[in-house]
Order: C-alpha cells, then structure tokens, then sequence
C-alpha cells in the first residue's frame, strides 16, 4: 500500500520536542499573568468574511494564502490565518467591555496559512498572541513591548532587535498614501506587476514587496514618519520615551509597514539574528479603528504575535529531557501477569510512572524494554515469587536488588520510589 504522508508544509511535533514546546507556553502564561493577561481559547475556523474585513481584502494573506471552502450550507470558512480578528470576534461577542473597561486576553494555538513553505516558513505554525482592549496611553504600546522582550529575553532568546515604527492614524495616513502613490506613477513601469497593481488598490503593500527591483524603488519612497499629525508624533514620541525608561533596546524602521491592513499608529516587529530570511520572531501593533469596524464598540487595541516554530528555532539547543520511566513491572508467567496488571495500573493511579509488558516475553527481553523507557527500577515478578510471596526489585542504576515481601508491595514501591526521586531532585 502507498503510504499517506503529511500535507506539505505541515509538521508534526514528536515526543522528543514536545518539552521545549511546554517549557516555552509556560513561561509564556508565567510572564503574561505577571502583566494581567488571561487566557482566551478561539475555534480555529471562523467565516471568512472576519479575515477579509480586518486583515484586509487586498493584502497577500487574504488574496492568496487563505485555506477557505464553501461548508455543506454554502457559508464561506477560513482556518485563520492569525488569532487577532477571532479574538475581537470573541471580545465583542461576549460583550466584555461590558466587564472591564480594559481586557488583556492572550491565546496559544495554530495558524494557517497556504504560503510557499520554507525554511521558517510553514502553512501551519503556531502562534501566541496577546491582545489588549480599551487603553490607547502610550505607556500600554511600551508596556506591550516590554512583555514581548520579556518574555523572548526569558524563553532565552538573546540575539533579538527590536524595531519599530508608527503608521499614523486616519487623520495622517491618507497624505502619507498619496504620497506615496504620486512618487509610484514616476516608476511604475520599473515595478512588478502585484506592485502596479498594489499601487492602486492598497499603496501601503508595496512595501511588503520582496522582489529585488521592487525593494530598491521603495527604499526611496516617502516615508511615513514625515507624515504624522501633531497627535500621531506626540504617541510615537512619548512610546520611544517610555521603551527608554524600561530600557528595552530598539530602534527606528521608518519602512516597517506590516502586512495586515489594520494597523494605526505603533508596529513593531521582533527579528532573531539566529534565523535566516524568515527571521521575524514576533510582530504586532496597534489597531484602534477594528473594533468598530467589526461591529463592536469604540474601544481601541494593541498586540502582538510570537510565531513560535521561529522562536523555537532561534534558541540555542536545549538539552533535550529524556524519557524516565519510574518502574518497569517484568512479569513472568499468567499468574505474575495478571498481578503485573493491577499493581501497574494501581501505581499509575497513585501518581508513579509505571510500565510493564503483556506479551509474557523472556526475562532479558523485559530488562531490555526497561533500560529503553529509561526506568529507575524494575520489579521481576515470576509465578515462582508468587508462590514464595516476594518479588525482587532492582535499581537500575546501582543494579542493587532487593527482595520485596508481597503484602502491601504496592505501598512499598511508592514510598521506595518517592524516596529515590526526592534524593534525585535534591
Ligand atoms: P504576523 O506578523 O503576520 O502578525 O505574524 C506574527 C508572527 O507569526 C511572525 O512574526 C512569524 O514569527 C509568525 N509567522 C507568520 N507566518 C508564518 C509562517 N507561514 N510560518 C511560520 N511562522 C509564521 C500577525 O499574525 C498579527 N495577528 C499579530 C498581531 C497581534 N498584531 C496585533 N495583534
């Protein structure tokens, strides 16, 4: 039979990596509970009408990365493609400014997205995305950046820069776009084809451009920051202030436009020095129209996401955690198997890690499933023990064996075993 392989771009995270994927998220819900942040899970499908009208209809996400189908009913689906529309969805849904004025929510899961996939770059990724609702003070865009570099600094990213940028409001950004526009039809014969067609759907895309000819036409472009109104400089000022004072290293990218369509005023974006061309760990910003324009109320908003295949890929490597089994139960015979039975499952009830086998197989071969589940000790239990109500256990590490009498053996190997792994954990 041909075999069926995984959907490219996809990825499985095995046993061996699942720790440092663990240790990761919970940092992550350590450093965001610090900061007020609570816990929200969103389904992973939504309409797609949600992406189309926050990420934006003309953005390379919505025109040629989404995974949509049409459900058995006929409503359009979309497996998200990031977490920011479903948790406004959900924010106003559950009407929770009727809670709190301000709502901190953060979310862990995965993302998709149909680009072409490479290094860095995958269809599904996960993400931890953290949002906050209802506070446009300055200080809250530098304390959301100061989270997200506490937490990078934590998870043990070292080689991380921070950069930023302000892509005013509705008030400054239609001058920045024309602009940028008028400066475009002087070139645009020398543009790609997505950026002439950018140029007059959604100017702010090109900047996005990753073709060679393309980036150095942009580079000259007119530049947002010269374009801000009086209210727009004064935020980006006072957020650089405030970076300062928590003395979070960053720096100025006045080309930084992001790719989503529903920034106003602060982005930014993390970038390891470890990764290759996929080297933006984390990005996020400021969005104080989408609310409203989701159909919930006046609040504004600001976050960010972490793309963790990144992050994972930037740290140095850990050592990995082995696999520790407490007990291996080497049961010799029917009568020893049926007694192997229970006592392996009592000992898994009482909180011990505990293996055994049933295929009643030879001593040597038991020992040697347990050296492989790397197990502490091992019980050898034949019909010969039975009879003679005792077992022997060996530790595995000493080869020390005892003889065990069978009344109340299991209490015996718990307290045995707790002993040993106190001694163990210091
Ligand atoms: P984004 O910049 O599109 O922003 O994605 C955030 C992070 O997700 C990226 O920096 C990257 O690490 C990771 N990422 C994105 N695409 C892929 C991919 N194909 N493979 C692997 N990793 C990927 C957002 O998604 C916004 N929702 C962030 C945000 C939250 N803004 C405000 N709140």
């Amino acid at each position: 039979m041909k075999k069926i392989t995984l959907i490219k771009g996809f990825k499985d995270i095995l046993p061996d990596d699942s720790p440092a994927w663990r240790r990761i998220e919970s940092i992550a819900r350590d450093v965001f509970a610090c900061f007020g942040f609570r816990e929200i899970r969103v389904p992973i499908m939504e309409k797609t009408e949600l992406f189309k009208r926050s990420i934006g209809e003309t953005t390379d996400i919505v025109e040629k990365e989404m995974y949509t189908f049409r459900d058995r009913d006929d409503e359009l689906l979309t497996l998200r493609p990031e977490a920011t529309a479903s948790v406004i969805r959900a924010y106003i849904e559950h009407n929770m400014l009727s809670e709190n004025p301000i709502a901190k929510l953060y979310t862990i899961g995965p993302m998709f997205r149909r680009e072409r996939p490479q290094k860095g770059r995958f269809r599904q990724f996960h993400q931890l995305d953290a949002e906050v609702f209802g506070d446009e003070q300055p200080q809250t865009d530098a304390e959301v950046i100061f989270m997200l570099f506490h937490f990078l600094h934590r998870a043990g990213l070292t080689q991380l820069a921070v950069e930023i940028n302000s892509l005013g409001c509705k008030a400054c950004r239609p001058k920045f776009s024309e602009a940028v526009v008028a400066y475009l039809k002087d070139v645009q014969n020398a543009l790609c084809p997505d950026c002439q067609r950018r140029m007059n759907t959604n100017p702010l895309r090109v900047f996005d451009c990753k073709v060679e000819n393309c980036g150095s036409i942009i580079a000259k472009a007119p530049q947002i920051l010269a374009y801000l109104c009086g209210s727009c400089q004064n935020h980006f000022t006072a957020v650089k202030s405030y970076l300062a004072d928590l003395k979070v290293p960053c720096s100025v990218n006045p080309m930084m436009v992001r790719g989503l369509d529903y920034y106003t005023r602060t982005a930014f974006e993390v970038k390891s020095g470890a990764l290759g061309a996929q080297n933006a760990v984390a990005g996020g910003g400021r969005y104080d129209g989408l609310v409203s324009f989701l159909g919930g109320p006046e609040v504004t908003g600001i976050g960010f996401a972490v793309g963790l295949e990144r992050l994972l890929a930037s740290l140095p490597q850990a050592e990995q955690a082995k696999y520790q089994t407490d007990i291996f139960i080497a049961a010799l015979g029917d009568r020893a198997q049926k007694t192997g039975f229970s006592l392996t499952n009592e000992l898994r009830r009482a909180g011990i890690s505990a293996e055994t086998d049933y295929g009643n197989k030879s001593l040597k071969s038991q020992m040697k499933r347990a050296d492989k589940l790397n197990s502490s000790f091992t019980l050898i239990l034949g019909d010969k023990e039975i009879d003679e109500k005792q077992a022997q256990l060996r530790n595995m590490k000493t080869k020390d064996q005892q003889a065990l009498s069978l009344d109340n053996l299991q209490e015996k190997l718990i307290s045995i075993i707790l002993n040993s792994n106190e001694c163990r954990d210091g």
